[in-house]
Parts: structure tokens; sequence; C-alpha cells
């Protein structure tokens, strides 16, 4: 595959290269399992000694198809579809970290994956630190410990919206020995590839832009191929030590670059079965080809509603790393020139109870759980998605309780704006 086409033609044409005869359009293979002639050959497969198909929970051909189109726009070497950005995240940890195993994480990430991670993740025996990522490299360097096996943070904050300085953490958690995993859902590949500043593994909740539609929930795990397992082989006997479930394979060894991905495939997924369902991947990349026109449509938009607010008296504050003057301006005019998210978060000066108020009165926007899709959307995390941290999570969490996430669509930014005062002045 070339590694040089532009986003715009990846998110059209990469994944599906149908030769001569073969659909035009990515078909769902919509079977959960394939058939083969000698029962020799079935054997192979289920030793990872030949590619191909067998059974939908290890693999798909509908779902590699979209992978392989989002680890072309990431930039990577291999990826998987998830069942969801949850799956993605569980996934990405898991499949290096075991019990007693420890992981830094920033402690602006989205509600869900802070759960995940302080109380599942904690009760399969592995801790986290959580770190502000706006701390110094010195002060971060106190998180880590001799059973840290990895770093986690999000491009751009759900919903704080702090941009991660990358190079930064890349170099501290590159020092340590250890894999940055970065979340790159708010900003996409199209404003940001955190592969190029050094991050090693990307996820996505594939639910947002990239579906764009509020069609499917899924997710996706891409692998940069940069990470030397092998320089650092008692950190990670899991990839570097022969599996005795796959007959004494050792990942590093017979896949390569592919190691981790093809690991997470054949174990996790094996094990755990939290599999995107064909028909999803299917819906999934028909929102994948609209990618590079939607992005910079949302930003636009974002933008001048975010200026709109910012303009208001009764606005206490607006967040918009796009916004000159926000506290992540800089960051994200290094990591993301072209524009950051559709997501704009802000706070109203008569604090929690001018939120729901103003909330109930918007005809336009819908009061959703999710963001990041084609309607304009808005919600009150401190009542609806993060209700169940404490109000010290919170602000460890950069939710002030008063924070409105507003998740500017690709309609007329006129009219979402007209909606936005209707609902401040009546
Ligand atoms: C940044 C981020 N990561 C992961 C997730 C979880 O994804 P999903 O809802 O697809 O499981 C979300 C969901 O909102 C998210 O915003």
């Amino acid at each position: 595959m070339d590694k040089k086409r532009s986003a715009e033609t990846i998110c059209i044409q990469g994944g599906w290269e149908p030769k001569n005869g073969e659909p035009r359009v990515l078909p769902i293979y919509q079977s959960t399992t394939f058939k083969y002639e000698s029962s020799e050959q079935m054997g192979r497969l289920f030793d990872l000694e030949e590619n191909g198909y067998f059974y939908t929970r290890l693999a798909n051909p509908t779902n590699d198809a979209v992978a392989a189109k989002i680890c072309e726009l990431e930039g990577g070497v291999a990826a998987m579809l998830t069942s969801s950005g949850q799956a993605a995240n569980l996934y990405a940890v898991l499949n290096i970290c075991s019990q007693g195993d420890h992981i830094v994480c920033s402690s602006a990430i989205y509600g869900g994956t802070f759960n995940l991670f302080t109380v599942t993740l904690k009760r399969f025996g592995i801790e986290v630190t959580l770190v502000d990522q706006d701390a110094s490299a010195e002060e971060l360097e106190k998180a880590f410990c001799e059973r840290t096996k990895a770093v986690f943070a999000e491009t751009i904050a759900n919903p704080a919206l702090a941009v991660l300085d990358i190079e930064k953490f890349a170099a501290l958690a590159h020092s340590h020995g250890v894999p940055l995993i970065v979340d790159n859902t708010f900003a996409t590949p199209i404003n940001c590839r955190p592969f190029q500043w050094g991050a090693d593994i990307v996820t996505h909740s594939t639910t947002k832009y990239m579906d764009g539609h509020a069609l499917t929930v899924g997710g996706c795990i891409v692998d940069s191929g940069n990470f030397d397992w092998e320089a650092h082989k008692d950190k990670y006997p899991g990839l570097t030590t022969p599996d005795a479930s796959y007959h004494g394979i050792v990942y590093t060894q017979k896949f390569g670059k592919a190691a981790y991905i093809t690991k997470a495939t054949a174990q996790l997924m094996r094990d755990m079965g939290s599999i995107q369902a064909p028909q999803n991947a299917f819906l999934l990349n028909v929102g994948l080809e609209t990618l590079h026109l939607r992005v910079p449509r949302h930003c636009e938009n974002a933008l001048k509603v975010a200026e709109y607010l910012k303009s208001r008296d009764d606005v206490a504050w607006v967040r918009y790393p796009g916004l000159q003057g926000d506290q992540y301006y800089e960051l994200a005019r290094k990591y993301m020139p072209k524009g950051t998210c559709g997501v704009i978060s802000f706070g109203l000066k008569g604090g929690r109870a001018a939120a729901g108020e103003f909330m109930d009165k918007l005809k336009l926007a819908a009061i959703v759980t999710h963001v990041a899709d084609a309607r304009t959307s808005v919600l009150h995390p401190a009542s609806h998605t993060h209700r169940q941290l404490s109000d010290e999570q919170l602000v460890e969490a950069g939710v002030d309780p008063s924070l409105i996430r507003l998740s500017v669509g690709i309609e007329n930014a006129d009219d979402i704006i007209e909606d936005l005062r209707q609902a401040l002045e009546n």
C-alpha cells in the first residue's frame, strides 16, 4: 500500500482495493465462519502458521479493511477494530500489562476511561498513577516506578479540552522504556497524527467523528510499529517469550512490527471477544469516507461558536483550543495546525443551575450523551457522563461542575449561534 497517499484519498479508497471483477464498494462479510477444504489447512490457521479467516471473533475481511484504512490514516503498521472505544483502551493496556503492573495516566481523560483505569483495572491488580499532564517533566518523573509498563493520555481530552504535549510525554515514556498510548478520538488523524510526534500506540472511539453520524459504537487500536519490545524484553514477557496458548509462539520473533496487534487479536480478542460487528464496520467505513470533509467543517463552525460565546457577558468562561488566547492554543497550533475538534466547553455565570435551564431551552442542539457527530449536541458532564465522580475527581479530570460540553455539528453556524442566543436570552 502506498503510504504517501493523502488523507482525502485514504478516506475514500483506503483499506479496500478490489481486484478485477470484485465489488467497488467494501462488502459486508456477514458470516461468522469461513470454509476450508482441508482439515490440515484449518489446523495451520489455528496455529497462526498461515494467514486466513476462520472465525469472525478473530478476524473478518470487512473489519480488516476498515482497520487498514484507519491504520493508513494514522501512518501505523497494524490495526484492529474493537466493539467500542472502551474495549480499545482496555485491550491497548491489557495487551502489555498484567497483575502487579502499573501505568501512568493523565488525569484529564474521558470519564469512562477514568473509571475503567482507576476502578476496574485496579480490580485486575493493575495500578494507575494519575498525573497533571501540564506538569513539568521533572514533576511527571515522580509518577514512574519499576513496574510501570505504559503511559496513557488523550490528544484532546474529553471534556477538559486539554491538548497533550505529545513530544514531552513520548520522551518521558521512552526514557523509562515504556510506550506512549494516545487516545486520538477528538483530534482524529485528519488534524493530528500522534505517531509523527513519538506516540507508539493510538486508540480511537470510532463512535465519534470517524463514524460521524451517531450510528455505531466502535473502537480501533493502531500500532506505529516503532516501540522496540525486544529492547525491553523483561518488561513485556507476553510479547517476547513463548505463548503457551499458541504452542510457544514468540510474537516479536514471529510477527516483527505486527507483534503487538497480532497478540491483541490472537489472544485478547480470542479470549474476551469484544469484536466489532461487520455490519457496524461497514457503516463506520461509510462515515470514514467523508471524515476529511466533515472534520474541517466541525472546526470552522466550532471556532465561530466559541468566538460568539466568548463575546457574551453571561458566559463566564469558554474553552476551545482553537480559540486565540486559550490556555492550549499554542500546543494546538503545534500539534494540530489545521484545527482541533468541534467540541467546546464553557460555563455560564449562573453556574451549575443555569446550565440545566439553558440546555432545556435549546431547540436545534439536542441534549444527548454523545459528542462528535454531525448534529449539534450538548451535555452537562457533572450531571450526566461524569456524575459518578466526586467534585474532587471532577476537578482532577479538568471538569468544572459548571462545564457545559457543546459538540458543534456541521449544520449552518449562524443557525447554531441563533439557537444558543435564544436559549441564553429567553
Ligand atoms: C476520548 C474517548 N475515548 C474513549 C471513549 C469510549 O468510547 P466508546 O463510547 O466508543 O466506548 C470515549 C467516549 O466518549 C471518548 O470520548
